[in-house]
């Protein structure tokens, strides 16, 4: 049987506006986050530490997160790659930290500039200072089914990576797709590696939709047993380290496939809607949702 239940973690404020050109103002960020905490997201991952100059983006993370209504109920998360991030974003009060590291040494270098092995030394540091904190520590894999640069990944290799996570203590670790090449079958064989190193419960399912798979790859992911996904309302999104890649499945698509599953969200999917049909206004483009735009029309 599927799971009853699932957690879903609302990746747009960060994942989906990361690699956007025009210069969105913390204004906006800040309304869209409100928007998805009082859909009533558990998780809304909201903001991003790193450097100004690698994405300048998310340069406005800390004004962002002091702008935010906090909504109780939800955690707001933002990605920390090393101390100065770490920093920044325990003055910035967000309950969950995210470490990322990738199953490919070839996206690590791109992405975060350093080897795997460098990156999971820096990673021990934020650790301890989370755990210190009270703070909750997530760690994200990339290029978990392809890596942009050196093409195929082995499930050894995201098994690796995730022991090496799990033995920073993460209280939760995200399989991810970067550049959404990954299918069903290949998302089942990398998932029960990956169960063999970490707990199902605290595992999730980072799917981007490049190749239009990842509403399949979710699906396969359910009959595994994994109850957390990322998703991005209106489909934002794409990695700047990626070439090519585009957003992350849309939120309104996966919330559509679970009502329907009779899968339990404890999200409204009509506010999440509008806060898809916000953003895509303010980008002045329409919302990459199929489901979204379905239910707008109506
Ligand atoms: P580096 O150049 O090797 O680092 O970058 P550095 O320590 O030499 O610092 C260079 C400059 O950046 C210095 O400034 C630092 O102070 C500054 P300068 O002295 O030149 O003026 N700096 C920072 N500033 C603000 N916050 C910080 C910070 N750290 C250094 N935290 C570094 C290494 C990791 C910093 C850089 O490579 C970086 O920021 N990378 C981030 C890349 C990124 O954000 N990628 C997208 C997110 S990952 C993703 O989207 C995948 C995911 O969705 C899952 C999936 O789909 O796969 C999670
Ligand atoms: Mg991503």
């Amino acid at each position: 049987p599927l799971p009853a239940s699932v957690k879903i973690i609302e990746v747009g404020p960060r994942d989906g506006l990361q690699n956007e050109q025009q210069t969105i103002s913390a204004e906006t960020k800040i309304e869209l986050v409100n928007r998805l905490s009082q859909a009533g997201f558990p998780n809304v991952e909201a903001a991003s530490f790193v450097s100004p100059k690698w994405v300048p983006q998310m340069a406005t993370s800390s004004e962002v997160m002091a702008g935010i209504t906090r909504r109780p109920g939800t955690l707001y998360s933002a990605l920390v790659p090393n101390m100065k991030g770490f920093e920044a974003a325990l003055a910035a009060g967000v309950d969950e930290v995210v470490i990322f590291a990738a199953a490919s040494e070839a996206f690590s270098q791109k992405n975060i500039n350093c080897s795997i092995a460098e990156s999971i030394a820096r990673f021990r540091d934020v650790a301890q200072a989370a755990k210190q904190h009270h703070l909750r520590l997530r760690g994200a894999l990339s290029c978990a089914f392809g890596c942009p640069y050196q093409g195929e990944v082995t499930a050894d290799s995201v098994a690796d990576v995730v022991r090496q996570l799990r033995e920073l203590g993460c209280d939760e670790i995200d399989i991810a797709d970067t550049i959404g090449v990954a299918t069903p079958r290949h998302v089942q064989v990398v998932m029960r590696r990956a169960i063999d190193e970490f707990p199902i419960e605290r595992l999730s399912g980072h799917f981007h939709d490049t190749y239009g798979q990842a509403l399949a790859n979710i699906y396969a992911s359910l009959e595994v047993g994994i109850s957390i996904y990322h998703a991005s309302v209106a489909g934002l999104g794409g990695c700047p380290y990626a070439k090519g890649a585009t957003g992350n499945v849309a939120t309104e698509d996966v919330l559509y496939m679970m009502q329907g599953l009779g899968i339990e969200t404890g999200i409204d999917l009509d506010a999440v809607v509008d806060a898809g049909q916000f953003i895509s206004d303010k980008l002045g483009r329409k919302a990459v949702s199929r489901a979204g735009n379905a239910i707008a029309a109506k």
